[in-house]
């Protein structure tokens, strides 16, 4: 089961505590989200478990971390100044601004009227200016993408680590583009969070490559609770390929608002290494206002055999956090009825990507022996270092458990009047999917709550 509409997404993850729309309280910042004491632990734990199996599971791969703010002519050199755009029109009547190629019947989608503009481009990079200056020799943009600063350093990274090909640099971070029309929720969103690897193959290699990380990704969202069965896999046509492509897969996944794009793995050849190590005049770029106009690298390898130098090609699987996290929150929506015949909303999360792991919950608030017990239980199970282990003293049990259903905490337990007395001290285990409840000595949990984690 998933949820029927995108509204009942965005009503949990509001109720719950997931996500927020931006400055609500000054009546919002269109297409920018805040994420909430769950939507943070869920977005953390999805990053994590991308950098565990991009980075940590694999030797080929290393990490980075780059500056947000991007030297001007980087984004020049990889194309991005020059044509990383969207079609726009406006309507003459209301003066309503949309992305051309989403208009249907040529209409406002605002007023209906038919007396729209000529379409023109629209650059979508966000401009900013570095120090106390702004006369436009200091202009700097926003990262469009998290991609450029990996090419930047690509023979940073090689020298430091004498890594050749094949071999793939990984980065998670904010991206930014001044969409036209934001919409759908956190799906095209203008402030985002995109989790990229650029993978470096020799040339003749890369359509091979290619389809290993097509299969590699499709197993990796399946692990994260989103089936390929939901997953369609579009061959993108040569008319809608960026323009640093050869050939794309886009992962297209179900949504709530239709099916759409949730990755892109993109054959980007020797495009940027190729463009970082040409001149400005070559690429006919005009507006020269850093004095170093003209990248100092060469980006090429040797091959130890043949001793001939080569740019290699680049293989990117590039995921949207955010897109990531709507297709994991709709696949874990589920409302059950129960044999009572009342209903539950339960957030099936797969365990590593649940907000909070574990609740520990005292039967009876008021009684100090329960609430130290509860509190030793807490403090020992954080210590494993899962992730959000919660401490719950709200004092009716049966609240939690829906609670901790709809936030999708898999565990819950609970100490009674019996673990205080006992010899032998057992808790009450809840699991969150069937429901079904055991006792177990507390000496057992750490053991109980690593096997279910790990
Ligand atoms: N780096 C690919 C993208 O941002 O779409």
């Amino acid at each position: 089961m998933v949820a029927k509409t995108m509204d009942e997404l965005v009503s949990i993850c509001k109720r719950r505590g997931f996500i927020f729309q931006s400055a609500e309280l000054y009546g919002g910042l269109q297409g920018m989200y805040d994420f909430g004491p769950l939507g943070v632990e869920l977005k953390n734990n999805l990053k994590k478990a991308w950098w565990q199996s991009m980075v940590y599971e694999r030797d080929d791969v290393e990490g980075l971390d780059s500056s947000i703010v991007t030297h001007r002519t980087m984004l020049q050199m990889s194309g991005h100044e020059g044509t990383f755009s969207d079609p726009m029109k406006d309507c003459k009547e209301c003066g309503h601004r949309m992305r051309a190629d989403h208009i249907v019947d040529n209409k406002c989608d605002n007023c209906g009227s038919e007396d729209l503009t000529e379409e023109r481009e629209f650059n979508l990079m966000f401009k900013t200016h570095i120090g106390a200056l702004d006369d436009g020799s200091n202009l700097a943009y926003l990262r469009p993408e998290t991609a450029q600063a990996i090419f930047g350093n690509f023979k940073n990274v090689v020298d430091s680590t004498a890594k050749t090909t094949p071999f793939g640099i990984a980065q998670i971070g904010k991206a930014f583009r001044n969409e036209i029309t934001a919409r759908n929720f956190i799906f095209r969103v203008r402030e985002f969070e995109q989790m990229e690897l650029e993978f470096f193959v020799k040339p003749g290699d890369d359509e091979k490559w290619h389809d290993y990380w097509l299969e590699q990704r499709l197993n990796w969202w399946e692990e994260q609770g989103v089936p390929k069965s939901k997953i369609h896999v579009l061959d993108v046509p040569a008319d809608d390929l960026a323009h640093y492509s050869k050939k794309t897969y886009d992962l297209e996944y179900e949504y709530p608002h239709g099916i759409d794009e949730m990755e892109g793995i993109a054959n980007r050849t020797d495009y940027d290494l190729g463009n970082h190590t040409k001149s400005q005049d070559e690429l006919n770029i005009t507006a020269k206002v850093h004095k170093n106009t003209q990248s100092t690298q060469k980006m090429a390898l040797q091959d130890q055999e043949t001793k001939e130098w080569y740019v290699p090609y680049v293989i990117e699987p590039s995921a949207g956090v955010e897109r990531g996290m709507i297709a994991v929150l709709n696949e874990a929506y589920h409302v059950e009825t129960l044999e009572n015949g009342s209903e539950r909303t339960v957030m099936k999360f797969k365990p590593h990507l649940a907000p909070i792991k574990a609740a520990v919950i005292p039967l009876k608030k008021n009684k100090p022996e329960i609430v130290e017990m509860c509190k030793t239980i807490k403090k020992d199970l954080q210590k494993l270092g899962l992730g959000r282990i919660l401490y719950e003293n709200t004092g009716n049990i049966g609240k939690a458990y829906r609670r901790h259903d709809e936030v999708g905490t898999p565990i819950c337990i609970t100490v009674d009047f019996e673990t205080i007395e006992e010899e032998i001290p057992t808790v009450t285990v809840r699991d969150r999917d069937t429901m079904e409840q055991k006792r177990i000595p507390v000496s057992e949990l750490k053991k109980y709550v690593m096997e279910y984690f790990i």
